[in-house]
């Protein structure tokens, strides 16, 4: 019999959406280059506009402020790293004008990003989160001054789910007179996310989160906002992004964007109730636990639960044994056995920080999946408890 595989592991990444990899496949037949002139070249280049139109309508932006890029990491890079006079060769746009704020949880793409631009003398402040994982207001209110150009805070947490009141970080911003720009990776696809009503300068976004491919990306920039280019080279993206465009990826990401317009909504009302079926299961059958995570706006398939005296690492080998494909602490911080930052920053002690699990759905889980894991997932904790010379059954 074969073993029943489930992958629940969506914020890390997702698999491709069939209909998206159709349009893949189909596009590679597409070989012109959307830069030349001729028929090849051309009908490439309609195809890319109409993805680039279908992008922006997904998050209600103009077809001209949407630039393809490499990825989500490339957009946060060249916001944090560009977002700059263009007559002047520096990071800032004045002395006076310098600082970066951003938040403790934000993906590494964007902290060390902030601690690069740091090394290299730029003011960066960092504001602190409270147990759900929403950014300290009072704290913000204090920091953003008019020496500040630049708050870069996540629309939503990849290992948590919490969801930031972003509306209201860009009045506070825009009052002093700072830019805004949110990395909104996870968001995307899965809430809505109106860059008009936000009124946010700047947003990243990631295909591979959205069942398009890897290596995808878009980075918003606002009509009229400040920007200087990353890579340099060619003309493409009316010369704020070099290199030949990904029309593949591209072409995918569209037919992803157009999915989401169509199916997000109903999606994310049964990612849900999945979420709360697989967290009422756990509840009910396993002693001691920790959601972490804000208890509503959180990502609907996001559910962050920590099992004090079970490592996180032991949890996800044993559950992989019985094909179920979790995570601890985010993708990119697999391979260090350091608690994850977006953890301890909401005041999870190190230990029980270490025993987490975050459990990320997607449009191919099912009810059945969850069962499976409430099956699967109590044998697993109480084996890994009872190994443990620490755990007293709740005192630890
Ligand atoms: C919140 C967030 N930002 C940025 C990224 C990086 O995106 P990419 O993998 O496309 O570089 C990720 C990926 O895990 C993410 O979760």
């Amino acid at each position: 019999m074969t073993k029943r595989k489930v992958y629940m592991d969506n914020n890390a990444t997702t698999p491709l959406h069939p209909e998206v990899k159709n349009t893949i496949i189909e596009s590679f037949d597409l070989y012109g280059n959307p830069s030349s002139m001729h028929e090849f070249g051309r009908i490439v280049r309609a195809r890319v506009e109409e993805a680039r139109v279908t992008v922006a309508g997904l998050i209600n932006a103009d077809p001209h402020e949407i630039i393809f890029t490499g990825g989500g990491s490339e957009s946060n890079n060249t916001v944090l790293k560009r977002v700059t006079c263009p007559d002047r060769f520096c990071f800032h746009c004045a002395d006076h004008k310098n600082e970066i704020v951003t938040s403790v949880i934000e993906h590494p793409s964007v902290l060390q990003t902030a601690d690069f631009l740091k090394g290299s003398g730029v003011p960066v402040h960092y504001i602190p989160v409270d147990r759900t994982g929403k950014v300290d207001m009072n704290v913000l209110s204090d920091v953003v001054t008019d020496r500040t150009f630049l708050v870069s805070i996540m629309f939503a947490n990849n290992e948590i789910g919490t969801i930031q009141d972003i509306r209201e970080i860009v009045k506070l911003a825009h009052s002093r007179g700072a830019l805004v720009h949110t990395d909104a990776v996870q968001a995307i696809g899965k809430v809505p996310v109106d860059v008009r009503s936000l009124d946010v300068d700047f947003l990243s976004l990631s295909g591979h989160k959205l069942y398009a491919p890897k290596g995808i990306g878009v980075l918003y920039v606002k009509k009229g906002s400040p920007f200087c280019t990353f890579i340099h080279g060619g003309h493409q993206e009316d010369g704020r992004r070099a290199g030949t465009l990904n029309n593949t990826g591209i072409l995918g990401l569209g037919k992803a964007a157009e999915i989401a317009l169509k199916e997000g909504a109903e999606e994310a009302a049964r990612l849900l109730k999945l979420k709360a079926r697989l967290l009422k299961g756990i509840e009910e059958r396993i002693p001691d636990i920790v959601v972490n995570g804000h208890p509503v706006d959180c990502l609907p398939g996001t559910l962050n639960v920590s099992f004090p005296g079970a490592e996180g690492e032991s949890i996800l080998l044993y559950l992989d044994l019985e094909g179920i494909a979790v995570s601890t602490g985010s993708a990119c911080a697999t391979g260090s056995l350091e608690p994850s930052h977006v953890l301890l920053a909401t005041g999870l002690g190190p230990e029980i920080a270490h025993g987490s699990i975050r459990f990320s759905m997607g449009r191919e889980n099912t009810d059945e999946d969850v069962d499976y894991i409430l099956e699967k997932l109590p044998p697993v904790i109480s084996r890994i408890r009872k190994m443990s010379t620490a755990y007293q059954g709740g005192k630890a």
